[in-house]
This record gives structure tokens, sequence and C-alpha cells, in this order.
């Protein structure tokens, strides 16, 4: 358990120093700022990487936005369609409860919380990887204080946790092995294909398939979802499963400390599920991967000297240490960083040791457990926050991307000793398979989010001039937490935690503070519903059209899929015909007589494009036969946004088909990402 650390009861005094939020948003989100504007907390440090990659993260976070129309939003781990998400919603679960960790910080709850409904819903298939979906709602919960949210979800949870042990529940791909009572998993579906234990289950041969292994992020996983139930059923009276669930988590952390540490290797390391004639059954793979570190992301291993030596690994070059970043198994194995498969002549996804965003959010996450709450081991003197701090750092460098010329884009692997990265296919640019938000909040920073009525602050930060997050949505309310190492930046020197607005504590030091803080009921979720959304191409109604002839169906698409992101990476845009002087139109048809009274037009201007925002534009509805201009509230049509959102608000009307009329400006196109209306 937390120890409560200190002080601080009667406000403080004191003024606060509040960040002008207007003004960050507005630098590092330009046009598109009003997105974020209360919707995220705020942050600024004297640690420039840090600060431009937490925005970053939420222009990926909010790229990654799909609004799928009735069913709410989702978060999509590749920005576009691939062929082996889940149709036509793009669901890919594996990277859910980084999403749903990034998406707890956010100060609009809707974005979680319709993804959970989504992923315990009837469109997902959750054994499509392995999954901490129980865990991310339990994490969600930890911030927002809202029980009944949670709690609702409660059910679905133990059927989801119950078909891990059922293979025709899994596909056969994952299972319980009742003789170990372990999880075992084919490393693909773990999302981990070309791990040691599928290459050396192929002798070397391949690893895309195949290696199925008792693995300690599933049984991890598992026991991070058993603990999640068991507390939402205690919080809910259900003291039964409370329990039930409860002894699970214990048998599994037993169990995995048993068979899956290895104190030769001093790591958690896989056993072999198949036997085959390169592999046997129960023998343990032959190296140490990234993978070893998840049992501490979920708070599983004991506390004690002898785990925390694996925490040497990670700080060795020759072993895990990669001088850009983690790699994902060692060099000392016979098949490191082999490429094995490709598409075309690029290099494809393999995990045999290039450095993945994805596990090195589990290692950042793991570690910060451990400088938390791991006391014996923090004290075994083998890893700092010193550390801590370096591979943050390492890891922000990493979304500077130099295959694009050095600016920030986020992709699927990197080769750790160069920073490049290995997968730079058309599909990768701003992929969000990773969490970054979570750990500056809740590591660096510090705020530990608790089921009891505390907000308890730790700082991992180490040796920095300043940081400030501004208004992070914690049980309701606003909490702020600023360092000032010398008093330089915010005329207060030391570490403080405001509560809506008032000093509540304070230290000289970079240290824990606790204090007791009520639970009140955040804002209600407001959840607009978007009416033009079509989710696949040629599915029916809502269907665009243009009044051009010629124009890609997919292109046309594009700007009623529900996805918005501004980046010119990756194509998400129907373009006009380069102006002149003719009126062009995007029309939505609903298919039937459809109420409307407002629509969100988002327009791109990419550098090098040739393309600008229409000098005006106009809406207009279909009345009998006839097309009539909207009555736009207000003053009339606002000028368009470049790369953000250009509201319009109109006198409702009945129709079938809209449409967003503009005349390009002479000599370049217009570039029109979406049009949603409502
Ligand atoms: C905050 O920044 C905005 C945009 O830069 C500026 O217009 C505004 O005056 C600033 N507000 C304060 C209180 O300084
Ligand atoms: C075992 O290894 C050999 C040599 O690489 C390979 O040809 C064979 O396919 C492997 N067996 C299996 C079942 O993958
Ligand atoms: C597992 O549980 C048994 C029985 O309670 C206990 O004796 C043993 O020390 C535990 N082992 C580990 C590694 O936790
Ligand atoms: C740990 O794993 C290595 C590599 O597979 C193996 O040689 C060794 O016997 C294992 N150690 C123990 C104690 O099982
Ligand atoms: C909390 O922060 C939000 C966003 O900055 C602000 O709109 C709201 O007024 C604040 N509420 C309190 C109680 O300070
Ligand atoms: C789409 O618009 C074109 C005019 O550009 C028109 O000829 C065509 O009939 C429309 N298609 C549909 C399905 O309404």
């Amino acid at each position: 358990m937390k120890p409560k650390g200190l002080i601080a009861l009667a406000p403080l005094l004191g003024v606060s120093h509040a960040l002008n939020a207007t003004a960050l948003l507005e630098k590092y989100l330009g046009p598109d700022a009003p997105w974020y504007t209360d919707r995220i907390p705020v942050f600024e440090t004297s640690i420039q990487s840090l600060e431009e990659v937490y925005y970053y993260r939420w222009s990926l976070f909010r790229a990654h936005q799909r609004d799928l129309g009735a069913l709410g939003y989702i978060s999509t781990e590749f920005i576009n369609d691939v062929g082996w998400q889940t149709s036509p919603w793009a669901i890919l679960i594996n990277a859910a409860n980084y999403h749903l960790r990034e998406g707890r910080w956010a100060r609009d709850r809707r974005f979680k919380e319709d993804y959970a409904d989504t992923l315990f819903g009837p469109n997902t298939y959750p054994y499509q990887f392995s999954e901490v979906l129980a865990d991310g709602v339990w994490q969600g919960y930890l911030v927002d204080g809202v029980l009944s949210d949670a709690t609702a979800r409660l059910e679905a949870m133990v059927s989801v946790y119950e078909g891990w042990s059922d293979e025709t529940a899994t596909g056969g791909v994952g299972g319980f092995d009742d003789s170990k009572g372990l999880y075992w998993i084919q490393p693909l579906d773990d999302a981990t294909e070309y791990t040691i234990s599928s290459i050396d289950a192929s002798g070397g041969y391949d690893g895309f398939l195949g290696g199925e292994a008792f693995r300690p992020s599933i049984n991890a996983y598992q026991f991070a979802n058993a603990k999640a139930i068991s507390a939402l059923a205690a919080l809910s009276g259900n003291e039964q499963l409370s329990a039930t669930y409860a002894a699970t988590a214990e048998t599994l952390k037993n169990l995995t400390q048993t068979h899956l540490w290895n104190t030769t290797l001093i790591h958690f390391i896989d056993r072999f599920y198949v036997t085959n004639e390169n592999v046997t059954y129960w023998d343990p793979i032959r190296g140490r991967e990234l993978v070893g570190y998840v049992p501490w992301t979920h708070d599983l291993p004991d506390d004690s000297a002898a785990y925390a030596s694996a925490w040497t690994h990670i700080l060795d070059a020759n072993e895990l240490a990669g001088s850009h970043g983690l790699r994902t198994n060692e060099p000392s194995y016979e098949f490191y960083m082999r490429q094995y498969r490709y598409e075309g002549s690029s290099p494809e996804c393999q995990w045999n040791g290039p450095a993945w965003p994805y596990q090195i959010t589990q290692v950042l996450t793991a570690l910060a457990n451990v400088l938390d709450h791991y006391p014996v081991s923090s004290a075994a003197g083998v890893i700092s926050k010193k550390d801590y701090n370096a591979l943050l750092a390492q890891y922000a460098e990493l979304h500077y991307n130099p295959s694009y010329g050095g600016i920030l884009n986020l992709e699927e692997d990197y080769n750790a000793d160069t920073g490049v990265p290995i997968v730079g296919l058309a599909r990768s640019p701003h992929y969000f398979h990773s969490g970054f938000v979570d750990q500056v909040i809740s590591g660096f920073v510090g705020v530990r989010p608790a089921a009891e009525d505390v907000l308890d602050v730790n700082p991992l930060a180490d040796d920095v001039a300043y940081f400030r997050l501004q208004d992070v949505l914690y049980h309701g309310h606003n909490v702020s937490i600023q360092w000032d190492a010398d008093g330089s930046r915010y005329a207060a020197q030391g570490l403080r935690v405001e509560v809506d607005g008032e000093v509540v504590a304070r230290s000289d030091k970079l240290t824990r503070l606790s204090v007791d803080i009520t639970r009140v009921d955040p804002p209600a979720i407001n959840r607009p519903l978007a009416k033009s959304i079509q989710l696949a191409l040629d599915s029916g109604f809502p269907a665009g059209n243009v009044s051009v002839s010629g124009a890609e169906a997919a292109d046309i698409h594009d700007v009623i899929d529900g996805r918005v992101w501004f980046y010119p990476e990756i194509k998400n845009w129907w373009d006009t015909p380069v102006g002149s002087g003719e009126s062009v139109w995007y029309e939505v048809d609903f298919g039937s007589e459809t109420e409307v009274s407002r629509g969100e037009i988002a327009f791109a201007v990419h550098a090098g494009s040739n393309v600008d925002v229409p000098g005006e534009y106009r809406v207009e509805y279909l009345d009998g036969t006839e097309w009539v201009g909207v009555e736009v509230e207000g003053d009339g049509y606002a000028e368009a946004v470049r790369n953000g959102i250009t509201d319009v608000a109109w006198a409702a009307v009945n129709t079938q088909k809209v449409r967003l009329v503009f005349t390009p400006k002479e000599g370049v196109k217009v570039r029109l990402v979406e049009f949603k209306l409502f």
C-alpha cells in the first residue's frame, strides 16, 4: 500500500501561477487548439522534448479518435485502415490499455468511456490479441472516480476473462493450462511476432506464427484483469465475486513468480507451451526479453531484492539498453535483429531486438511502480529516479523521426542503436500503439491515481528546473502540480499541489505529497451525435458525393469516415480540382429526411501541396427539389480555418441532403478532410 506522505490540510498561502492555456495550445496545436481547450491538462517543463512530445502525443490521441457516429468514439492503432483490423470499425485491441490510460487524463471522459463501451460490447473480438481491458477501465476509474461507469462493465469483464480458458473462444491461439495454472499464447497474438519463442520453435527459420509459450505478458495481464474485477466487485458490493478474483490473482502471481522467474538469467522469461522437433513444452526460452518487465507494469512481483536485480538488464549496453531505445531482446541471442519478414523489400515488424514504443511504455510504467511503491526494490540500489528520467528522455527523443527530417512522427519500431525507424511502411506514420501522456502525468509529475479519497503526488522528476501540470480533472476536481527548483520560473520555490485553484500542499523538495480530497461528480459527458458518418466505402447511406467527375470513391469516403487529422503524411481527404473560378460542392446524402443544425468542417492546408481554404463557403440543403442556403446563426459564416475545425450552426432543417459549396481560390485546390453534420 502507498505510504501516506505529508501534510497540509488547510489551504496554504500562495497565489497560483496559472499557465496561459490558450497560448500553449496555440503554440503546439495551432488552429486546431480549440479542440483541446478544456479537454486536456496543459503542461510545461524546462525539458523541451518532454513538453513538445506531450502535445504531440495529445495530437496523436486526437487523430486516432474515430467517430463511429451512433456508436461513439474508439481509439485506433493504425491511423488508417489495415487488413487485420475488426471492420468496419477499425478496432485492434492490443493497444487498448494504453489508449484507455492515455484517455483517462483527457478532461473529456467521452473518449475512454465510449471506447470501453465498444471494447466490452458486441462489435469487438476480445481475443483478437492478448488484452488488459478490465485493468484499463479500472485505471480510468482511479482518475475520474465515477464508479457506476466502471461497474457497469463488470459482467462483461468476467465473461472476457473466463474466455481465455476456453480455446474455442480464443480460436486456439491462447489458453489456460490447467496442469500449470498459467496462461499461454502464440506470440503473434501477444502483438509480438518473431520473439525468441517463435523463432526458436521454427528452428531459427521463421517465427511469424507458432512458438506458443507461457509468457510474462499474458499472465501479468490476467493478473491485472483479475485484480480489477475483484476491486470493482468489492466496490459494487459483490463480496463473493471479489474474493474469487482476488484468489485467482494471488494464485496467478504465485505461479508466475514460481515458474516464469528464471534465477540463471535473473529475469521473468517465457517457457514453451509448444512441443515440436525444435523445442519442448515447459523448457525455458534461452534469452532475456523486454517483456520480462511486464509483471511490474501490473504490480505483480513481490517487493524483493532478488526480483529487483532484473532491473540491471535495462541499464547494460550489452543487454537490453540500446543507445536510442530499449531492445526487445538481447544482442547475445543468436537471431537478434535478423530480418525475416518484408513487405516487398521493406522490413516488416519483428520483436527480436528492435526498440518498440509499445514495450518501452510498459517498462516506464513498471519502473514508475517500482520507484513509487516498491521500497525494498528501490533501496536495492539497482535502479533510480535518475534512470527513469533518462529512459523517459530517450523515449521522448524517439518521437523525432530521422526518416522524416526529424519531425515528430512516431512509427512502429526503431533500431535501438541508431533511433532510425525500421518499419516505415505507408501505414506507419503517427502510430498509436503506446503511451506517453500517462508516463508524464503518473510518472514524471507523479499523480498516482487512487481508489481512495486521496490525491497522492510523487514526482519521479529529478534534477529539473521547472514543470507545471495544470487542470487535471481528478475525482471531479481541478488539480495542478507545480515545481520550481529555485523560484525563478513561478516566483515560488518548490513543489506545490493545487486543488481547485488553492495550494493545498507544498514542499521545497521533489517528494511525495498526499492530501485528502472529497469526491465530486465530474461534468456530465456531452455526446453530440454525428449523423454524417459512413464507416466503410460503398455501404449505402450516409453517402458522399461531389460535383466533380472522376473523383476517387475512396477520397470521397474519407470526408465522412469519422477520422480527423491534419498530418500531411497520410492521406485522409478529398482534393478539389485546382481553382478556376468555378464553384464545387461536397454532398452528404442521408438516404432519408434527417434533422441537421450544425456542421464541423475540417480543411487541411499542407505546405508544398498547392492547397488552401476557400475564401468563402456555404451550406445548402435540399428542400423538395430545390437547394436552399441554411439560415446561419450568429454573425454568418466564419472565416474558414486552416488545419482546424470550421464550425457552422444554423436553424435546424429536415432534409435528405446537405451540401458544402465553395469556390477554390484561383490556381489552388481545397483539401477537405471531414464534413461532419449534427
Ligand atoms: C494568453 O495568450 C493569448 C494568446 O497568445 C493572448 O491573447 C492572451 O492575452 C494571453 N492571456 C493572458 C492572461 O496573458
Ligand atoms: C524446426 O527447425 C527446422 C530447421 O530450421 C525447420 O526446418 C523446421 O520447420 C522446424 N520445425 C517446425 C515445426 O517449425
Ligand atoms: C507460492 O505459494 C506458496 C504457498 O502459499 C508459498 O509457500 C510460496 O512461497 C509461494 N511462492 C512464490 C514464489 O510466491
Ligand atoms: C534459465 O533459463 C536458461 C536458458 O533457457 C536455462 O539454461 C536455465 O536452466 C534456466 N534456469 C533455471 C534455474 O531453470
Ligand atoms: C477547472 O478547469 C477548467 C479548465 O481549465 C475550468 O474551465 C474550470 O473553471 C475550472 N474549475 C474550477 C472549479 O476551478
Ligand atoms: C453524384 O454527383 C454527380 C454530379 O457530380 C451526379 O451526376 C451523380 O448522379 C451523383 N451520384 C449520386 C449517387 O447521387
